[in-house]
């Protein structure tokens, strides 16, 4: 979809339909109230007599409007008007789009993004209205013999930001919505495929093409090189799969050279049987998105590729398979990690935190500012916050609040956990360091307790996104978190406003 900016009032210029809102109040917003002025009431008549009730997400379309060069209207819900929230905006949006799809309008004006509210400016409501867009329209047919029959019929949208002057940072908001709306895409695809296509190598593969693209610079690990290096747990969990193991790493340098480096660590499981410890059958499938962590780095390096931010970042991602099999570990069996610590892994299925606390151990040669890792790391996380919320760890209060502040901006939702060292206990073994599992009570918080292990030399954050990362029953697939939350955290750390 192409997007654009318009600072010209509602109705007045040509397009295949202008949307505007309507409270649950029955009170027009401005640019509502300025198509009605032109159609004489036409709009504020409808309303009163109950065809449009403004509940949130409620859309009518209205055809051949008096005195408006558009040839259609859309009137959207929009909740009560008191204390008009982000949730709020977003869903309108989301419903706008998904009406606009089903007429026959392939262009359109947008004016949601007129409407103030007490927290946000135009920039934040542009760029959240074209990332809605984005995700709404968002499709994954790659693996169909033909296309989507119900492929969006528009094509482009304009978004309103109500005067002239509201122009300029309206197109900043833009360049940012479609940036995240691309890394979030990418995200989505890598998820999405098959782990039969989407391997390790396949995932090296993207990661290049990145490099080229946005002038990174790549380097690719494989089962040799990490053998030389001592990354005894990440080769552990590789050795029972027929695919070689890769650990990516993408530098993206566009910062002051002597700024140190963001580093993004990235789970790249790109299917999680359990290993020995093998899981049950049902719903088996969907550990193909156990490498949505991964997709997540490279969805936000795209992103900010894409608007050339000047910063330092490194990406990270271990990547493997985890099998069961003859040469497969096996629960009891214990490694000696990059790090020099052992581990008794007794359960195969705790296998992120395996290949993870390598990848931690050597994002430490680039001498990073902060680290944060990205991971479908629990089952307990699901338990503990759903599908709303990714888990939050951080061995500093600092680095804790600027990811929350980035979620919030992003409306990528975190919730922050606790970390402390009552909960090492549990990871206790008579026979080696400490063991990969701590047991079942606060699965999603031990897990992070071992990763905790292997961070002690840099300030770093860990997101279980076991949550949030893809979505289950028929609207199965990836979501592209927390690419939001990393693009925001990053805009932030350029000192973007
Ligand atoms: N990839 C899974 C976590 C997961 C499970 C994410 C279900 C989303 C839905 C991870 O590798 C795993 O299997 N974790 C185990 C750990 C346990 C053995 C300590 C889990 O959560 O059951
Ligand atoms: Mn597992
Ligand atoms: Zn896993």
């Amino acid at each position: 979809m192409e997007f654009s900016i318009k600072s010209t009032a509602p109705g007045q210029t040509k397009s295949g339909c202008a949307v505007v809102g309507v409270f649950e109040s029955r009170k027009l917003t401005q640019a509502a109230s300025a198509i009605d002025r032109d159609a004489r009431g036409y709009v504020r008549n409808i309303v009163e007599r109950g065809d449009m009730d403004g509940k949130l997400g409620a859309t009518l379309v209205l055809h051949s409007v008096p005195n408006v060069a558009c040839e259609r209207v859309m009137l959207v819900g929009l909740g009560p008007d008191s204390g008009f929230g982000d949730r709020q905006y977003r869903e309108a949006v989301a419903a706008s789009i998904r009406t606009l799809n089903s007429t026959g309008a392939s262009d359109a004006s947008l004016h949601l993004t007129e409407i103030g509210s007490v927290k946000r400016d135009v920039k934040w409501r542009v760029s959240n209205a074209v990332a809605v867009a984005g995700e709404t329209v968002y499709r994954f047919d790659q693996m169909k013999s033909k296309p989507d029959a119900t492929r969006p019929a528009l094509r482009r949208l304009a978004l309103g930001v109500g005067a002239k002057s509201a122009e300029r940072r309206g197109t900043a908001g833009l360049e940012e919505g479609l940036a995240i709306s691309h890394g979030v895409s990418l995200a989505k695809d890598l998820g999405n495929l098959p782990a039969n296509v989407c391997t390790p190598s396949y995932l090296a593969e993207q990661a290049r093409e990145l490099a080229k693209r946005y002038r990174m610079k790549v380097t690719v690990l494989e089962r040799e090189d990490m053998e030389k290096l001592g990354m005894g747990a990440l080769l552990a969990v590789a050795q029972g799969s027929a695919q070689p193991p890769k650990l990516i790493v993408l530098e993206y340098r566009a910062g002051p050279k002597t700024q140190k480096p963001v580093a993004l660590v990235g789970k790249g499981i790109t299917f999680d049987t359990g290993g020995i410890s093998i899981k049950p059958a049902p719903e088996m499938d969907e550990m193909k998105f156990d490498m949505c962590g991964a997709a997540s780095v490279l969805g936000t390096l795209k992103a900010v590729g894409e608007m050339r931010l000047p910063l330092n970042v490194v990406g990270l991602i271990p990547t493997t398979e985890n099998m069961p099999g003859g040469r497969a570990v096996k629960p009891g069996d214990i490694v000696t990690t990059m790090s020099g610590q052992t581990v008794e892994i007794l359960n195969t299925d705790a296998e992120g935190r395996l290949i993870l606390c390598d990848a931690l151990t050597y994002a430490g040669r680039y001498e990073p500012s902060v680290v944060i890792d990205m991971a479908t790391l629990t089952g307990a996380c699901v338990i503990a916050l759903g599908h709303v919320a990714s888990g939050l760890y951080a061995n500093d209060d600092a680095l804790a609040k600027e990811i929350l502040a980035a979620a919030d901006a992003a409306y990528d939702r975190a919730w922050h956990m606790p970390l402390w060292d009552d909960y090492q206990e549990q990871l206790k073994s008579n026979f080696a360091d400490f063991a990969n599992i701590g047991g079942r009570p606060a699965g999603s918080v031990t897990a992070a307790c071992f990763l905790a292990r292997f961070t002690k030399k840099y300030r770093w954050a860990h997101l279980d996104i076991a949550g949030t990362a893809w979505r289950h029953g028929k609207d199965k697939g990836a979501s592209g978190r927390p690419v939001p939350l990393l693009t925001q955290f990053l805009l932030a750390r350029a000192g973007r406003k």
